[in-house]
């Protein structure tokens, strides 16, 4: 039986609909700390079990008779190293035979400030014997969609990534990878996968072909990470979440969301989702 934490969320349940394309629902488990919010998988046949990181006695109980884990990153940033680490010890204790871990692009280098409790993660699997795969998953092409409608709306992409280049995939591209690990027959335990979209692009060329696909005129607008801070804190976000998206456009200055290992088109069996096929998407809806 394979259990996927985190499922309730968007990657999660991508990767539970993936895996029902291969395997009978009784070899699903969806582990969600609000168990409520899984009804509609377990409409689907799958178990929901209760997984909350920040209760050990959960993930003990939901680890029972479970051979794959696949631990999604917590969305509780500064408190993920920590409970990670429980998952950890708990999968530690129940002998699981695998566990994937879903990390950022390139962790051991990577320059971007949410890179450290990944790193700590990765760290804590190597320190634990755990047999662990990790999914080095890049950018979602989603982070960006979400800024398109306010792209037409005034005729600006705002961020400080400049000139870099950013090779996102969309959340599907990196669910139906976790589903081919988690269910490949070769043995996966020790690898590392680097898994980032097939094109890249920068933040010039998605305004202008957000440009292109509305008709509207587009331009990109960069400016000093600060600048770019303060700018996310006035339209209301919440000040950690905005200093944490001009940090991750500044790293992607410095290359830190490029990568054309082109591994993730490699599980999937097929390209990754174009960044024209988001904004098309995106647009239309
Ligand atoms: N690569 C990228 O561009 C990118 C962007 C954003 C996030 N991420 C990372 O990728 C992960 C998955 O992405 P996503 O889009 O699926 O995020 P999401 O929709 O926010 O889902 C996060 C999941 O984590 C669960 N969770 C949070 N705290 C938990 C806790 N204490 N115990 C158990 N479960 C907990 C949430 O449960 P609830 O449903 O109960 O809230 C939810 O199911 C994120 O959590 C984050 O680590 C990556």
């Amino acid at each position: 039986m394979i259990l996927i934490t985190g499922a309730t969320g968007q990657l999660g349940h991508l990767v539970i609909s993936a895996l029902l394309k291969s395997l009978p629902a009784q070899q699903v488990v969806a582990g969600a700390r609000n168990t409520g919010k899984a009804a509609d998988l377990a409409a689907r046949g799958v178990e929901v079990r209760e997984v909350d990181y920040e209760r050990p006695e959960t993930l003990e109980v939901a680890l029972v008779g479970i051979d794959k884990v696949l631990l999604i990153s917590s969305s509780e940033i500064g408190k993920r190293a920590r409970q990670h680490q429980a998952v950890i010890e708990a999968a530690k204790k129940a002998d699981v035979k695998l566990l994937a871990y879903t990390s950022v692009l390139h962790a051991e280098t990577s320059v971007l400030g949410l890179a450290e409790e990944h790193r700590q993660t990765e760290q804590a699997l190597v320190v634990s014997g755990v047999p662990s795969v990790i999914l080095r998953n890049g950018w979602y092409t989603e982070n960006y969609a979400a800024s398109i409608p306010m792209a037409v709306e005034h005729g600006f992409v705002l961020g400080s990534a400049g000139e870099g280049r950013i090779s996102s995939a969309t959340r599907q591209d990196y669910a139906e990878a976790a589903a081919a690990v988690l269910v490949s027959e070769e043995e996966q335990a020790g690898k590392i996968y680097e898994l980032a979209g097939d094109e890249a692009y920068t933040l010039t060329e998605l305004a202008a072909e957000v440009a292109r696909q509305s008709g509207k005129n587009i331009e990109y607008k960069d400016m000093p990470e600060e600048s770019y801070r303060g700018v996310l804190i006035d339209a209301g976000l919440p000040e950690p979440f905005a200093a944490l998206l001009a940090d991750s456009d500044a790293g992607a200055s410095r290359g830190a969301l490029f990568d054309d290992s082109h591994t993730l088109r490699q599980l999937i069996g097929r390209p990754t989702t174009s960044l024209t096929v988001v904004i098309a998407s995106t647009l239309a809806s």
